[in-house]
């Protein structure tokens, strides 16, 4: 959408009721037939626009896609989701993220597609990601923090999501599962991956990749007992725009706040109320093999703390858990 339409969109937006057609040419300064033009446009971009001879323009409906001209508005943020790209369809979203952030986009420069070809999930899996549904993008940062503390990133990310989410969908109690997946009544409901690319002690950027499932109906079969969605919990549609505003709206202080902090400490009580995993029998499976044992909590770091049956404490830094019957 070009700059002068997306203007006329937001005119009509902050307009109650009607607006001339002949106050929207002196106001941009074009002739009845080019703001025709305009009002096109934005019908075929799927906003409908109501047209009455003698009163003007009215909007009445938007497509509800996570672009731009939806979300900016909504916006209480200096960088975060400012540079927006919207793709209809695209492979993945953490993939486009980071060849911008090799062009040199800006920090909190966000990549979101309707729909990804080619989603990508953590320990090498897929992300689920059918059209006209469920929000996927990546925020481009770039933290001048030496990189053994990015991953305290998925932490900070879940934290600022499970703030939006639990004020968007009433009386469900959203918990956070470390490392960095978000539950709704113990299913999962958002994905967090981050990929950086970092020198030994410099980080050049990192990828927060996010996918949430927003209006899912449908879960597949295959990931039926453990996923959920935004609509299924609270039994109605959610707006993929307010959404994606409000998480980055929350992301972005806390963000700011973790720079200047030496760790997660301040977070620790916000991560601690919400977990999943706390005092739960676990299995967790990563590169070194697989451990049981208690959950304790989370450490300054971000690492799970695990006691196992003899009674010694390991700090965990990745992996997959998986509660114990
Ligand atoms: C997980 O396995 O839990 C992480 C899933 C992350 C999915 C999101 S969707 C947007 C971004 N682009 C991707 O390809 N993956 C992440």
């Amino acid at each position: 959408m070009n700059q002068l339409t997306s203007q006329i969109l937001n005119r009509l937006r902050s307009s109650e009721g009607f607006l001339s057609g002949g106050e929207l040419c002196r106001e941009f300064g074009m002739t009845r037939s080019a703001v025709w033009k305009h009002i096109s446009q934005l019908r075929k971009n799927g906003y409908t626009i109501e047209a009455v001879s003698g009163r003007g323009y009215r909007l009445n409906g938007s497509p509800g896609l996570p672009v731009s001209e939806e979300v900016a508005p909504l916006l209480t943020t200096d960088s975060f989701g400012r540079n927006l790209v919207f793709h209809e369809k695209v492979d993945s979203t953490n993939v486009q993220a980071k060849s911008l952030a090799r062009q040199g986009a800006p920090e909190g420069s966000v990549v979101v597609a309707d729909c990804q070809t080619g989603g990508r999930g953590r320990m090498g899996k897929g992300w689920v990601s059918p059209p006209g549904t469920n929000l996927y993008f990546s925020v481009i940062l770039r933290p001048s923090v030496p990189p053994v503390r990015l991953s305290q990133i998925p932490l900070l990310a879940a934290a600022a999501i499970h703030r939006a989410v639990s004020s968007m969908v009433e009386g469900a109690s959203a918990t956070i599962k470390w490392p960095n997946d978000i539950l709704i009544s113990g299913r999962k409901v958002c994905g967090i991956l981050c990929e950086m690319e970092t020198e030994p002690d410099m980080t050049h950027f990192v990828i927060a990749g996010i996918g949430i499932n927003v209006n899912l109906r449908d879960v597949p079969e295959e990931i039926e007992k453990i996923a959920t969605s935004l609509f299924l919990e609270s039994g109605r549609e959610h707006s993929r725009p307010v959404i994606l505003s409000a998480i980055l709206n929350r992301f972005e202080p806390l963000y700011r706040e973790w720079l200047e902090a030496d760790d997660l400490r301040d977070f620790l009580p916000y991560l601690e109320r919400h977990a999943w995993l706390k005092d739960r029998e676990v299995t967790v499976d990563n590169y070194k093999g697989s451990l049981a044992g208690r959950v304790l909590g989370i450490s300054r770091v971000g690492e799970m703390l695990l006691e196992t049956q003899d009674g010694q404490v390991h700090r965990i830094t990745s992996g997959e858990v998986h509660i114990r019957k």
